[in-house]
């Protein structure tokens, strides 16, 4: 959540919010019966895969810039790999008119024929908007529009949706339930299912995805409202320790998802800041693992080719693509190399070793615990970044650098 220096006072203070309902969310291995998902809507079915606008871009996006990224997804192969959302985030909107209906603002002067342009393609087009009367860059909002707002985003011919709850916090939720968190917690889960009717009623399947941060333990509710995908943590950053911090707020997560209804760990920074290599290679890895919405979130006209080398990994992609779409688990961290698998279809199972300390060398190698995955060695494998077959030995030396992974799929564990 960017907060721009211009928002009221009332807004800081869901800053603080945010962070201690960040704490207070965290994970815990619960037992309560998972929710009952909403009638499935056949989107969604495994986690979106795409590229958006804000990590990039933020404010700046215009009309150009989507054209521009829509023809890269088709140049680049990207869309062969899958990615096929092209969704723009937060600074499109105008003013709305005396009919209450919303305007573009002059960055992008015809939303129909961009979304023309970009289905033509072979794409799909996603918007951004929010329950509140702005959105976190201080645009215009939702509220009290919804059915509208829903009405024009299907007659534009949009296939996805971001709403953020932002301005929602001060203006609704403070403003009516001041001293009362479970009353605002109510009005908000209240505020998504709103906007689940309108697109509903609005007729056109529509991708539906919650960023509020993950308040209020979302995971549980989501798939109430209808969401297909529910942001779990406040606003990734392309740093390592946001990355990091964001991926361990996972564990214990992965019972709330499933084909139409995911956890979302946020965007990609894969290609942004100054991740390195081995970076940018782990967090992808990583977010597969996950079964989370692969959506980039770099400036693909000037994608360097080991980028796209990463985020066209056929391999790692089919991970995050799973069709039993069940998410991985963080098994054991020892040393500070964290060890987590997925289960895969066919009995398949995906093993990640991800070195979050210092560089691992011949000296002091990481020795990897098949036994501690209930596994028994040998067992062959392929390592998914070097494409190459390797055995698995119980307690086998791992040489790895500095926040790098090995991640490998075995056919047939045993
Ligand atoms: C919030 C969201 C971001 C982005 C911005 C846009 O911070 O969490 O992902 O959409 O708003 O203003």
């Amino acid at each position: 959540m960017r907060i721009p220096a211009s928002l009221p006072v009332s807004l800081l203070a869901l800053i603080t919010f945010t962070v201690s309902a960040q704490t207070a969310a965290a994970p815990k291995a619960a037992q309560k019966p998972l929710p009952k998902a909403a009638p499935a809507n056949q989107v969604a079915l495994t986690p979106p895969m795409g590229w958006n606008s804000w990590n990039f871009f933020a404010g700046k996006v215009t009309d150009q810039d989507i054209r521009n990224a829509a023809d890269q997804l088709v140049s680049t192969g990207m869309k062969d790999a899958g990615y096929v959302y092209i969704n723009i985030d937060d600074t499109w909107e105008g003013d709305r008119g005396a009919d209450g209906v919303l305007r573009t603002n002059s960055k992008f002067p015809d939303m129909k024929a961009l979304a023309d342009y970009v289905h033509s393609k072979g794409l799909k087009l996603g918007i951004y908007s929010g329950p509140g009367p702005k959105t976190c860059a201080g645009y215009a909002a939702s509220l009290d529009h919804e059915a509208q707002d829903a009405q024009m985003y299907a007659s534009w011919g949009i296939d996805y949706l971001k709403y953020d709850l932002c301005s929602f916090i001060p203006a609704v939720m403070m403003q009516q339930a001041p001293n009362d968190k479970a009353e605002q917690m109510r009005l908000m889960v209240a505020a998504y299912k709103k906007m689940d009717d309108a697109l509903k009623a609005a007729g056109r399947p529509m991708v539906y995805s919650l960023c509020q941060y993950g308040w209020d333990a979302v995971w549980e509710w989501g798939p109430s409202v209808g969401a297909n995908l529910w942001r779990t943590t406040d606003d990734i950053r392309p740093h390592w320790d946001s990355i990091y911090a964001i991926l361990n707020a996972q564990a214990g997560l992965a019972r709330y998802a499933g084909p139409g209804h995911w956890n979302d760990p946020d965007m990609l920074e894969v290609g942004n800041g100054r991740l390195s290599q081995a970076e940018n290679r782990s967090h992808f890895s990583m977010w597969a693992m996950l079964a989370a919405p692969l959506l980039a979130g770099n400036d693909l006209p000037n994608m360097k080719p080991e980028i796209k080398a990463i985020l066209t990994n056929k391999d790692v992609i089919a991970i995050d693509q799973d069709r039993l779409g069940r998410e991985g688990t963080r098994i054991y961290s020892e040393d500070e190399v964290d060890v987590w698998t997925r289960h895969l279809s066919g009995g398949a199972l995906a093993i990640a070793v991800l070195n979050a300390g210092s560089d691992r060398v011949a000296t002091h190698p990481f020795h990897l615990s098949l036994a501690k995955l209930g596994l028994h060695g040998p067992l062959q494998a392929k390592d998914l970044w070097t494409g190459k077959e390797m055995s698995l030995a119980d307690n086998m030396p791992l040489e790895l650098p500095s926040h790098d992974i090995l991640l490998v799929r075995v056919a047939a564990p045993k």
